[in-house]
C-alpha cells in the first residue's frame, strides 16, 4: 500500500484485494457486541469537509472510532475558511495538531493530490471524494458489496467470464457491471470504473449522451445510451444522482423524460437477471433516477452500502496508519498484538 489514497487507478489488483479482505475482518468486528479494536489508539485521524457529507463522514468518524484513534471533525461550513483562510494554512493547523492522517473531502477535483504532495503535512492523505474527479472509498465499498451479493456466492449468477480471478473466492471477473445517469459529474463512476476494470469485471455505463464525459474512450469500460438493452444483462445495476449541483445548463429536456429513459423503475427492475442487485451511492432523488419502489426494495443494497463503507474505511484506515502488520515478513511481535486478527479473543 501506498501512503496516501488518492485514486482508485492507483490501487493494483493486489492492493484492492488486501483492502477488500481486510474489510471482511473488520465487518466481522462489528458483528461483536463490542465493536472496538485498541488499534489505532493514541493516533489522531482529521475529517477534514470542504463539502456537504452524510455517509461519508460519519463513516470515516465512526471507523476512526472503532479503531480507538483520536479524531477531530473539521467541517469548512463555520470555520475560517469563510474568513478566507487557505487550504495550505488550513493543512498546517493540521499539522500542528499532530494528524496521523487527513481525510478530506473537497469540491477542487486534486485538492487531495495537493494536499498529499505539497509536504503541508506529514501524514496519509485520504480522498473523499474530490470534485468530479474521484470517490476511492466509494469504488471500494460498492466492490465489496459486489463481492458479497456477487461472487462466490451460490446463488450469484453465471460468471460470463473464466480465468483470472484473485484467488478468494469473492471474485468479481467477467460480472456485468451497469453504471447509469450523471456519469460527467460523478466521482463515484470514474472510481468504479476504474477499480472494477482492476477487479476484472466488464463495466457498461449509460448516460444521455450529454451526460457522458469527453475522453470517455480512453476509460475501461463500454458506453451505452439504452439502458433497457443493457439491464438484462447485468449482474449489478448501479444508478448515480443527478448532480444538480453542478449542472450550470439544461443536460436533459424534463426530468420526466430523464426519469423515463435513464430512470430505474419497477418494470425495468423486472427486467434484470434474478440475482443482478441494484446499488445507489446515496443520497438518492427518489422519482428521479430510482423510483421509491426500486430504493425500498430488497434487491436495492444502498442501506448495506453504508454499513460496508464502515468496514471498508477501517481497513483503509488501518492499512495506511498500521498497513505493514498485515505483511507477514514484517510482522513483529509488537505490531502483531495490534493485529485485528489477533485481538479477536481479547476484545469479545
Ligand atoms: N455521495 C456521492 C458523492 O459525494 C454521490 C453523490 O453525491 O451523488 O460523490
Ligand atoms: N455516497 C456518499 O459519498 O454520500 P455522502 O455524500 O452523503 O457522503
Amino acid at each position: 500500500m501506498k501512503r496516501h489514497l488518492i485514486s482508485a487507478a492507483d490501487l493494483s489488483r493486489d492492493d484492492a484485494v488486501l483492502i477488500l479482505d481486510t474489510a471482511e475482518e473488520m465487518a466481522r468486528v462489528a458483528d461483536r457486541p463490542i465493536k472496538k479494536l485498541p488499534t489505532l489508539r493514541g493516533r489522531t485521524v482529521v475529517n477534514l469537509f470542504f463539502e456537504d457529507s452524510t455517509r461519508t463522514r460519519i463513516s470515516f468518524e465512526a471507523a476512526a472510532k472503532r479503531l480507538s484513534a483520536d479524531v477531530i471533525n473539521f467541517s469548512a461550513k463555520g470555520s475560517s475558511v469563510s474568513k478566507g483562510e487557505s487550504l495550505k494554512d488550513t493543512a498546517l493547523t493540521l499539522e500542528a495538531m499532530g494528524a496521523d492522517a487527513v481525510v478530506i473531502r473537497h469540491h477542487a477535483s486534486g485538492a487531495p493530490h495537493r494536499l498529499a504532495t505539497s509536504g503541508w503535512i506529514n501524514g496519509s492523505v485520504v480522498n473523499a471524494g474530490d470534485g468530479t474527479h474521484e470517490h476511492p472509498t466509494q469504488a471500494l465499498l460498492d466492490a465489496f458489496t459486489m463481492r458479497r451479493h456477487l461472487a462466490g456466492a451460490p446463488d450469484g449468477g453465471p460468471t460470463h467470464h473464466q480465468g483470472g480471478g484473485d484467488g478468494t473466492g469473492r471474485d468479481l471477473t467477467g460480472r456485468r457491471i451497469t453504471i447509469v445517469g450523471d456519469v460527467l459529474h460523478s466521482r463515484v463512476a470514474r472510481s468504479n470504473v476504474h477499480l472494477l476494470h482492476t477487479l476484472g469485471a466488464e463495466v457498461t455505463l449509460v448516460a444521455p449522451p450529454t451526460l457522458v464525459p469527453i475522453g470517455v474512450e480512453r476509460w475501461p469500460c463500454e458506453v451505452s445510451y439504452d439502458l433497457d438493452s443493457v439491464v438484462p444483462k447485468s449482474d449489478a445495476v448501479m444508478m448515480l444522482r443527478v448532480q444538480r449541483e453542478r449542472m450550470n445548463a439544461a443536460f436533459f429536456p424534463t426530468e420526466r423524460e430523464y426519469a423515463r429513459r435513464y430512470g430505474l423503475d419497477g418494470d425495468r427492475m423486472a427486467r434484470m437477471p434474478e440475482h443482478a442487485i441494484v446499488m445507489h451511492p446515496g443520497p438518492m432523488n427518489r422519482g428521479m433516477e430510482i423510483t421509491a419502489e426500486v430504493a425500498d426494495s430488497r434487491r436495492c443494497t444502498a442501506v448495506e452500502q453504508v454499513a460496508n463503507g464502515v468496514s471498508i474505511r477501517m481497513a483503509v484506515l488501518y492499512l495506511l496508519l498500521g498497513g505493514a502488520v498485515l505483511e507477514p515478513a514484517a510482522e513483529s511481535a509488537e505490531t502483531k498484538a495490534e493485529n485485528p486478527n489477533s485481538r479477536t479473543e481479547e476484545s469479545k
